[in-house]
């Protein structure tokens, strides 16, 4: 017999239930609502995509995407997959003939199951799987040859072929490699060529909602699967008005949410002209005060300087301070860019502060980014992360367009509301209106039908569907929190009434079945 076990939601995911899940649906209902205000329609979008749309747009050399993604490969050729592990996993070097033969035969075998899964047209005909499966078959028929006939072949060297195979085979995409979508960006710009958005009137004003995976270390605000509200705006202008309409609608919406305290910082971190320039002064002076950083940031210098602006580790801090400035180095074009932004901000009367340190983790990123900070939260209290990123449709073989756009982590808003009191929807939204108490096996049928009278006239109504006796049903109604019950017992059913009682304060009336849902108005 299997033995019995218990689950528990995997380390970072876990269950939002009720009366919790009510101010989730408030938030959300908010963002619609405001969101709609400014035009903006929703997208739904795929939880998967190639892994590669991720590389391209936030950038291969990113922690998500270097360390943080969910990938596996969305293919059907397991068998091939068994195998091509089975010959990696082969030593080299083993001087028995019969093992050589085996790696060989092996290899044979999976030269000939790939031409076959080609011919059915199973396997991407890609310029890159072509070239690495000819490499293949052509080493393996040189060791079939070799082992034919070893005297014809003295140099040959079996280590050195026994791996160009395996480098061969790994090189072989058997199909596509997909990740849990880390962000959506990616995936709206993604829908924004496939769709032709370009072609429509206007700006393309896009919002969206739902799960991203990230494998982080999972603390307080920090989770593997964690849930934003986003927006982008895509078209043929950079004019930073749309930067602070995108900013001011993320503010009305934490408003409105009653979220209070919270602070906007800006940054400009420059374009493909001016931020290469800035990196490598950066690089330069990071160098010379090497000594002083930690381990992380000593490695960034070389892969990446600017993100060692965002370290928080307190003997860095100093040193930090010394660095040069982007603000100070931005091209014409962009210091314009960034005056505006602020003279766009300031006509709104939206409150801000310039950090310089802004620079964000995602490499589409080029001008304005901004981050929104809550209180309560700890470490990790960015509730809202964004930034402009013209340039980012082109990347993924689009028509020249500007985009920017924002996304708030849901928990992390959820969580700053609960931490100053605000997370009261939390009862509202699970209210009941009516509890319907029936007695008596002819009761039934009316209760049901009542029910359904009141649900259809939009009141929350809830009914056991076992027979209880009514102090039974009348305390579990108290308990729910009902504002009614409605008792219906042999009496009621043949006077066609209902007697309907208060819970707040007691008091009950007769009232007549079809003036039910009039009474419960009042
Ligand atoms: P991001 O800064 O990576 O930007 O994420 C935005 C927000 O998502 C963060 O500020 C935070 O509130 C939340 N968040 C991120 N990771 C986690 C996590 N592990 N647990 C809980 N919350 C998290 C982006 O994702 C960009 N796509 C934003 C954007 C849209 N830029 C332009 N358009």
């Amino acid at each position: 017999m299997t033995e019995v076990r218990k689950f528990q939601a995997v380390r970072g995911t876990r269950d939002i239930v009720p009366p919790e899940s009510a101010l989730w649906t408030r938030v959300e209902r908010v963002a619609r609502d405001v969101f709609e205000t400014y035009r903006f329609g929703e997208i739904l979008l795929p939880i998967f995509e190639e892994t590669d749309l991720f590389a391209r747009s936030v950038g291969a050399g990113s922690d998500i995407v270097g360390k943080e993604m969910y990938t596996f490969a969305d293919h059907d050729w397991l068998d091939l997959e068994a195998l091509r592990r089975t010959i990696l996993e082969f030593p080299l070097g083993e001087p028995s003939e019969p093992f050589q033969a085996s790696f060989a035969s092996l290899s044979r075998k999976f030269v000939d199951a790939l031409f076959q899964a080609t011919l059915s047209s199973g396997i991407p005909g890609t310029p890159e799987n072509k070239a690495a499966s000819e490499r293949l078959s052509e080493h393996v028929h040189k060791l079939s040859q070799y082992l034919e006939d070893f005297e014809t072949f003295p140099n040959f060297d079996i280590v050195v072929t026994g791996q160009a195979i395996k480098q061969a085979l790994k090189s072989i995409q058997l199909g596509p490699i997909v990740s849990l979508r880390p962000e959506a960006t990616a995936s709206v710009v993604r829908a924004y060529i496939e769709h032709g958005m370009q072609t429509l009137p206007g700006d393309v004003k896009l919002y969206y909602m739902g799960p991203m995976f990230r494998r982080e270390r999972p603390q307080k605000g920090r989770f593997r699967q964690f849930y934003q509200i986003g927006a982008e705006v895509l078209g043929q202008s950079d004019n930073p008005g749309i930067d602070a309409d995108v900013i001011e609608m993320v503010l009305v919406f934490i408003e409105r949410c009653g979220l209070v305290g919270h602070t906007l910082y800006i940054n400009s971190i420059g374009c493909r002209d001016c931020r290469p320039k800035y990196v490598e002064l950066l690089r330069a002076e990071l160098t010379k005060v090497k000594d002083k950083l930690g381990p992380d940031s000593q490695r960034r210098i070389e892969t990446n300087p600017l993100r060692v602006l965002d370290s928080k580790l307190d003997s860095e801090q100093a040193v930090i301070e010394t660095l040069p400035r982007i603000g100070d180095h931005l091209c014409e074009a962009c210091r314009e860019h960034f005056k505006m932004l602020q003279a766009m901000l300031f006509m709104r009367q939206i409150a801000y502060e310039v950090n310089w340190r802004l620079v964000r983790g995602l490499d589409y990123y080029m001008r304005t980014t901004f981050e929104i900070t809550a209180p309560g939260l700890g470490s990790q209290n960015a509730i809202c992360g964004g930034g402009r990123y013209d340039g980012l449709v082109e990347l993924l073989g689009g028509p020249p367009t500007k985009g920017i756009g924002f996304a708030l982590g849901t928990d992390r808003l959820i969580l700053a509301l609960q931490e100053a009191g605000k997370g009261e929807a939390a009862s509202g939204g699970a209210g009941v209106d009516a509890y319907v108490a029936w007695m008596g096996a002819s009761t039934y049928a009316v209760a049901v039908r009542v029910a359904r009278t009141l649900r259809d006239a939009g009141f929350s109504v809830e009914m056991s569907h076992e027979e209880m006796k009514f102090k039974k049903s009348l305390g579990l109604a108290a308990r729910l929190g009902a504002r009614f019950a409605v008792i219906l017992g042999d009496n009621e059913v043949a006077a066609g009434t209902c007697t309907v009682k208060r819970m707040a304060d007691g008091t009950q009336a007769t009232i007549a079945e079809r003036e039910l849902a009039g009474h419960l108005r009042t």
